[in-house]
C-alpha cells in the first residue's frame, strides 16, 4: 500500500568488486543504514558474464560495456534491496556522482571509490528500474 506522498520505494545496490576486495561492505552498509534505509535482501554473489551483460544491457552501445562487464564478474559483489520513501533520490544523493573525483564530500563514491569504472556502489536510476533490478537479483520469497 502506498500513497502518492509517501510512497515506499525500491532501489538496488550493489558493492562492486573493488569495494569487496577492499574490504569495505561494512563501512557501506552502515553508511547506508544510518541514512534510514532498511535492508529487505542481502547476498553475496558472483555474477556470470551473461548475467552482467544481461543486467548492463542498457550500456551495451557505450564504448565501455565490454569493460563494465569484465570488471563486474572480476569478484564477489554484495546485492542489496534497500527501501524507504523517496528510496531512489536519496539513495543516489547518499552514493554521490558517478565519478568520484566529482562525488560531494561525505557520499559514499568520494569516501570509498576509486574511479569511474571502479566506482564502488551501483545504484538504480529509476523507481521503475529500483523495481526491476531488485526482482533481477531477489524473488519475492526472499525480499524480508
Ligand atoms: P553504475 O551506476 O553501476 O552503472 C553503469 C556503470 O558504468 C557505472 O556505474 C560506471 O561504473 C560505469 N561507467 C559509466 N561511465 C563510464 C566510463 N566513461 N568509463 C567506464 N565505466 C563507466
Amino acid at each position: 500500500m502506498s500513497d502518492s506522498l509517501h510512497s515506499l520505494q525500491r532501489t538496488l545496490c550493489i558493492i562492486k568488486p573493488d569495494a569487496v576486495k577492499k574490504k569495505v561492505q561494512g563501512g557501506i552498509i552502515q553508511k547506508i543504514l544510518d541514512a534510514g534505509f532498511n535492508i529487505r535482501g542481502m547476498k553475496m554473489i558472483r555474477l556470470d558474464e551473461s548475467a552482467a551483460r544481461k543486467f548492463y544491457e542498457v550500456h551495451k552501445e557505450r564504448p565501455f560495456y565490454g569493460e563494465l562487464v569484465s570488471f563486474m564478474t572480476s569478484g564477489p559483489v554484495v546485492v542489496i534491496a534497500l527501501e524507504k520513501e523517496n528510496a531512489v533520490a536519496d539513495y543516489r544523493k547518499l552514493i554521490g556522482a558517478t565519478d568520484p573525483a566529482e562525488a560531494e564530500e561525505g557520499t559514499i563514491r568520494k569516501i570509498f571509490a576509486d574511479s569511474k569504472s571502479e566506482n564502488a556502489v551501483h545504484g538504480s536510476d529509476s523507481e521503475e528500474n529500483g523495481k526491476i533490478e531488485t526482482g533481477f537479483f531477489f524473488t519475492d520469497k526472499e525480499l524480508i
